[in-house]
Parts: structure tokens; C-alpha cells; sequence
């Protein structure tokens, strides 16, 4: 299916529609300018400014370190690079677990200072008075569930979750929560597909999944991940659309020998 140009803008709305209709959703990380701008202009439904950044941008293990104010930076940042898609923030570790007053004020900076359409947090039952007074500012929000990064020292592992019966129903009671609480959409993250697949069908917002199967309204890949730039992480889940750490490594090995053999710069490309 081709990009849908008639669609000027892309709101909450229009991700609702896109499930009612059965359209399919594409969300993609995105954390600066210039790839922002290069993923809107190809027709991307949802920049998510993951806090994925502070493993792919800052090169940290986990994403527990990466700041409010570095998150807001990197915002910013694509929000000037994209016109079309709707562009959801990741809250931060330590934005918003404490109490609902302080993932308000953090939304609030977020929302002023970057000019963003919404925000993600991670959590159900523990975080939903946070998200219902986020949305009674009149801010959108995307739940996220399954394997949520930011409790990697709880789960000890980054393996799939809710194979068990009792995590597996969490997630289902915590997934009518957030729909009830308000969440314009919901991240399912590395679960079974067929779980996916009930939360799917039983909820009216939208799923978009990562390593969650075929049955989610939508997907989201981590950008350096399906462009190929983060070489070593191969999970069964990822497609990897380019191999863009080998072109880039190639082209900055020509580089190299066209200075250090002069030939480059030519006589045209000199003033
Ligand atoms: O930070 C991120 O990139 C995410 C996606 C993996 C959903 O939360």
C-alpha cells in the first residue's frame, strides 16, 4: 500500500481511523533533523523520539541514563525536520515514576519546548494516575507494555515477555486500563503474537508492536536498527532494510584513501 498524500497532516485521529479502517501503521524511532526529515518526506505515519536515544545516540547500555533535557534536545530537533507525521516523545526514567504532578510538569516541558504531538510512557496499573492527569491536560499519550526498557534491572533479561499465564493476564487487565485511562495508542513490546493478537482485537485504540507479531494495527522499528547502522543486534523480530554501517564504512574508506592518495579534491572541485 502506498503513502496516503490526501492526508495533510497526521493527528490521534487519524491513527484511530487508520485502525478502523484497517490501515496499518508505520512508526519509526527518529532523534534529530536530518533523518526526521528524510522519514516524514517518505511518508512515516509516527516519529517516535524514543529514549532508544540514549542507547543509539549516546551509547549508553540501557536507556535509564538519557535526561529530560537531552530527550527535549533531541525532540526539538526532529520536530523541525517533520511536517507531516505525528511525533510522540518518550517520558524519561526519573520523569515520571515518582508522582503524577511530576510527569505532568516533565509532559509540560516536553510539550513547550519541543512543539511535539504526545507522549509514551512505559507502565500499566502503576502509572495510570500519572497518564490520566497528563490527558486531562490535554495531552495524548501512548501506553507501552510488554518489555518495557526502563525496568531492564526488574526483568533481568531483554527476553519475551508474558509467556506465563499471570503476566500474560496483567498485561490484558493493564491494557483496558490505559484504554479506559485515555492513551491514544499502545506499544506491545516483545510478547507472543497471539497475545498481541487478543489485545488487538479486544481494544479499540490502536497496537503497534515491536517483536509483538502480524497482529498489531502497527509496527515500530528502532531506525539504526532497520537502516542497518547498529551492526551487532540482531533479534529474531528486526528486518534490516539496508546495511548501512557497511556503505557508510565503505564510503568514508574511500574518502581516506582519495585524501591521503590526492585525489580528492579535483581541479573541479576547487575554486
Ligand atoms: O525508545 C524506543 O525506541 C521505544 C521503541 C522500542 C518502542 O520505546
Amino acid at each position: 500500500m502506498s503513502v496516503n498524500k490526501e492526508i495533510k497532516k497526521i493527528t490521534t485521529h487519524t491513527i484511530q481511523k487508520m485502525k478502523e479502517s484497517g490501515e496499518k501503521i508505520a512508526m519509526l524511532t527518529s532523534y534529530d533533523y536530518s533523518f526526521a526529515k528524510l522519514i516524514d518526506g517518505a511518508g512515516i505515519d509516527i516519529i517516535l523520539v524514543g529514549d532508544s536515544a540514549s542507547n543509539v545516540m549516546a551509547g549508553h547500555e540501557t536507556t535509564l541514563p538519557i535526561t529530560l533535557d537531552q530527550m527535549i534536545y533531541h525532540a526539538a530537533s526532529v520536530v523541525r525536520g517533520a511536517k507531516r507525521c505525528l511525533v510522540v516523545v518518550d517520558l524519561p526514567f526519573g520523569a515520571y515514576q515518582g508522582n503524577s504532578k511530576e510527569a505532568l510538569s516533565s509532559t509540560i516541558r516536553i510539550m513547550k519546548e519541543t512543539g511535539a504531538h504526545a507522549v509514551k510512557l512505559e507502565g500499566g496499573e502503576e502509572v495510570i494516575e500519572s497518564i490520566k492527569r497528563i490527558i486531562s491536560a490535554g495531552v495524548p499519550v501512548m501506553g507501552h507494555l510488554g518489555l518495557t526498557p526502563q525496568s531492564i534491572y526488574k526483568f533481568g533479561t531483554y527476553t519475551v515477555r508474558a509467556k506465563e499465564e499471570a503476566e500474560a493476564e496483567k498485561l490484558q487487565r493493564d491494557a483496558r486500563l490505559l484504554e479506559e485511562a485515555g492513551c491514544f495508542a499502545l506499544v506491545l513490546e516483545k510478547i507472543p503474537a497471539v497475545l498481541a493478537k487478543n489485545v488487538s482485537t479486544s481494544l479499540h485504540i490502536p497496537t503497534i508492536g515491536i517483536g509483538a507479531g502480524g497482529y498489531c494495527d502497527g509496527q515500530v522499528l528502532v531506525m539504526h536498527d532497520m537502516l542497518g547502522i547498529t551492526s551487532e543486534f540482531k533479534p529474531r523480530f528486526l528486518r534490516q532494510y539496508l546495511n548501512l554501517s557497511e556503505t557508510v564504512s565503505g564510503a568514508v574508506q574511500q574518502y581516506i584513501n582519495d585524501v591521503k592518495g590526492g585525489a580528492f579534491p579535483s581541479a573541479t572541485e576547487q575554486y
